[in-house]
């Protein structure tokens, strides 16, 4: 029987945060989640920062929060870094967003490749900076043995692009009779889409206190649990994360049955 809803602080006698993971993973782990890290503009606000700042602070974040996924047993974790809307902001922002797949892997890359971590990649590669696509590349080769954790960015990631390019192909292979029309499935189409490799997500995590998808993996999440939080990602801590596992795992999904 899957474990009623007790939000982790409110536990009458809080348990340390090891037994708080041994009790996690006694139940079922999401196998993919993914997360709309929101919030670090507004981060930086309140702090009377540039907005970088709060991307800067953000990355550390995710370092933290793959270690975790990782050691839970989480199969995949999907982290929406930037969307095709993104290219609107300020050159100068745009600059630095570019930038940190760099510094973040610069930095962390060898930790991951210990902790047997895949890194991979979710969107349209054409207009990244060539700086930006040689990290992740060197990145996705690196670890492409790696059996553990599979992160992936999603980077210049659109869902609607995606659909429509998705379409595009497929009418194209029908035309070349690589594919049959009347064959064409829920299954044949996803090995279309970019994350043809991954199951769909079971938890969707947004933070910030935006309830919108924001064109993010709309085919995917069809039957995806979501979990929206006001906390700005770069105060999301492990304790966030954990509780939203909780959560997920107090959820009955019924996928349209009884
Ligand atoms: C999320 O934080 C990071 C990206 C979209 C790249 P924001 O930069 O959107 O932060 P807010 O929403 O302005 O606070
Ligand atoms: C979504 O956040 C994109 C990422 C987190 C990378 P945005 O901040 O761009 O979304 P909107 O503009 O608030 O919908
Ligand atoms: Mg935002």
């Amino acid at each position: 029987m899957l474990k009623k809803l007790i939000p982790w602080k409110s536990q009458n006698q809080p348990s340390s945060f090891r037994d708080q993971i041994m009790q996690l993973k006694s139940q079922e782990v999401p196998s993919h989640i993914a997360i709309i890290m929101d919030g670090n503009g507004r981060w930086a606000k309140k702090r009377s920062l540039p907005r970088v700042a709060g991307h800067h602070e953000g990355m550390k974040v995710v370092r933290k929060i793959t270690s975790l996924a990782n050691e839970i047993g989480v199969k995949t974790l999907t982290l929406y870094a930037f969307s095709t809307e993104n290219w609107k902001r300020p050159k100068m922002e745009v600059d630095f967003l570019m930038k940190l797949p760099e510094e973040f892997l610069g930095t962390f890359l060898p930790e991951l490749v210990k902790e047997n971590v895949r890194v991979k990649m979710m969107g349209n590669t054409d207009k990244l900076p060539a700086h930006t696509l040689k990290a992740i590349e060197k990145a996705m080769n690196d670890t492409k043995e790696n059996t553990g954790l599979v992160l992936n960015f999603a980077l210049n990631y659109g869902s609607r692009v995606e659909i429509l390019d998705a379409v595009k192909q497929v009418l194209n292979d029908v035309e070349n009779g690589k594919l049959d029309k009347d064959s064409l499935s829920e299954e044949t189409f996803s090995e279309y889409l970019m994350s043809s490799e991954l199951q769909d997500p079971d938890l969707l995590i947004r933070t910030s206190g935006e309830i919108r998808l924001s064109n993010f993996m709309l085919w995917q999440l069809a039957y995806t649990e979501f979990f929206f939080t006001d906390v700005l990602w770069p105060d999301f801590s492990e304790e966030h994360f954990i509780e939203a596992i909780e959560v997920f795992q107090g959820r009955q999904r019924r996928y349209g049955g009884v």
